[in-house]
């Protein structure tokens, strides 16, 4: 693994971010994969073991109730201790997507929900994921998509950036298809789910700094139409939509 100045760059802002984040993100985002069926479309059974790749706080990782074993892999502590609070049943470690600090071929279920946009180069992720899968094991990716249509995914990248200085790409759905293959992935399932949310609780007050709050209100304001994200103001606050793809595959 080659350490690029862009890579660097996004681990410094992933744990600035996150480590600010940390404290309210478990209830800022709960429920947000409720009406997915996640663990029905992952074919779970609760004698497999699970791990995620950027599992935060926990609170996708904790879907898979039950589970024998349940480990959680975050670059960012300030994450991982709050899983620990939240869900002391779940195992959470530290360590890089790009390098698991784990054994090849060895797990059944592989998932990763909500972090590929937060990493430049994916592809590096898929295959690490690959790697600690057993034989006939499965990957589970969920991540928020992009419009298909060019000039809307920019503007819809321009916001997010705006928002999170450690995003890296919202990708279309299509891009997600390349990556798996690109990865010798076979799709087996995919699924697109999408829902309406409010600003409000995609950035809470208290949790992201009140100028950013305002830069992102004013990008909303002027070229919120230009990202495909179909924003429109409700009181004194925004709604949009948030669109999202759940891949399975098999690496065979
Ligand atoms: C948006 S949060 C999602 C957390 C959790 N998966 C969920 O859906 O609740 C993204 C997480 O990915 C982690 N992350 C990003 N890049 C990573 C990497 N290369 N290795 C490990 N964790 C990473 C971040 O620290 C953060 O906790």
């Amino acid at each position: 693994m080659v350490e690029s100045d862009l890579d660097s760059a996004n681990r410094a802002q992933l744990r600035t971010e996150f480590t600010r984040a940390a404290p309210g993100f478990s209830e800022r985002t709960k429920g947000r994969f409720d009406d997915m069926n996640v663990v029905s479309f992952s074919r779970w059974q609760p004698s497999e073991t699970v791990i995620e790749v950027g599992a935060g706080t926990g609170n996708f990782l904790s879907l898979f109730k039950g589970g024998s074993l349940l480990l959680g892999i975050d670059a960012v502590p300030g994450m991982l201790a709050q899983a620990r609070t939240h869900y002391p049943d779940l195992l959470a470690a530290g360590g890089d997507g790009r390098c698991l600090p784990l054994p090849s071929d060895s797990f059944d279920l592989v998932v990763c929900a909500q972090m590929l946009h937060h990493v430049h180069k994916p592809l590096e992720i898929l295959q690490e994921m690959k790697r600690v899968v057993r034989p006939s094991g499965r990957l589970l990716v969920i991540d928020q998509v992009a419009p298909d249509k060019f000039e809307e995914a920019i503007a819809m990248n321009e916001l997010d950036l705006l928002r999170d200085p450690s995003h890296a790409s919202s990708r279309p759905a299509s891009a997600f298809c390349v990556l798996f293959n690109l990865a010798g992935l076979s799709i087996a399932d995919e699924r697109r789910w999408e829902g309406s949310q409010r600003l409000s609780q995609w950035m809470w007050r208290g949790e992201f700094p009140e100028e950013r709050i305002r830069r992102v209100r004013e990008f909303i304001a002027e070229r919120g139409g230009a990202t495909g994200m179909d924003w429109r103001a409700l009181g004194d606050d925004y709604i949009y939509t948030r669109r999202r793809i759940m891949l399975l595959a098999t690496k065979d």
